[in-house]
């Protein structure tokens, strides 16, 4: 039977389908890739999928000296991010993303889906105290029920998120609706959706799970 076509509302739904982030994402998806490898992988797509999320930051001018000339030279505005990791999947592209904005700051969520009910248990929550002032970009490679990350970005909001991102690296058409259910006004950037989702809550064709993928603990 072929899989159920699902509408996507292309309203706040950023795919960064750039040859390079498709080119690596064929590799990750290959199961004879080795962990290294995927990590990697994982490594290099995070830093392009950062500099999608981050176009629209906000800029200034700083006056500078350079050695010819005094010059009014375009800067990051005084808003500054946080990187929330949702554990432990998120790691793979948090590590990308701070080589790349080292400055930002870190929190960390931990929550693993009930196997039966899929449904995400909080079992760790650390963020930045001031996350309320800063862009707040969230991690996490697979966007599949969306349930965990749902539940993820409501405890943010709790926490005093305002200003959120969405970053994943796959998704499907049910998490990206399910997700939008919960937060219409959060942007999303992955850098493809595939086609839908198995009895067990995973993307296909997808990867497989991505923490174990890129752990090597299966
Ligand atoms: N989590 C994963 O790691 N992979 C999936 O396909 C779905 C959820």
């Amino acid at each position: 039977m072929s899989p159920k076509k699902t509408f996507i509302s292309p309203v706040n739904l950023t795919v960064v389908d750039h040859p390079l982030v498709l080119h690596k994402l064929t590799l990750m998806r290959d199961k004879h890739t080795p962990s290294a490898v995927f990590r990697q992988l994982l490594h290099e797509i995070s830093h392009l999928l950062a500099y999608e999320v981050c176009r629209d930051l906000p800029m200034t001018t700083q006056t500078i000296e350079t050695p010819l000339a005094e010059m009014e030279a375009p800067i990051l505005k005084g808003k500054k991010l946080v990187i929330v990791s949702v554990l432990r999947a998120g790691n793979g592209l948090l590590e990308g993303m701070l080589s790349l904005i080292p400055s930002a700051r870190v929190g960390h969520i931990g929550l693993y889906r009930n196997p039966e009910t899929l449904q995400p248990v909080e079992y760790y929550l650390k963020v930045p105290e001031d996350i309320a002032e800063r862009r707040t970009i969230v991690v996490d490679p697979m966007l599949a029920t969306g349930n965990s990350v749902s539940a993820a970005v409501k405890r943010l909001k709790e926490k005093g998120a305002k200003d959120l991102r969405l970053v994943t690296l796959l998704s499907a058409p049910e998490g990206i609706m399910h997700f939008h259910e919960e937060h219409p006004e959060v942007p999303i950037y992955t850098a493809a959706v595939d086609s839908h989702l198995n009895s067990h809550g995973y993307i296909v064709p997808g990867l497989g799970d991505a923490g174990d993928r890129m752990f090597g603990t299966k």
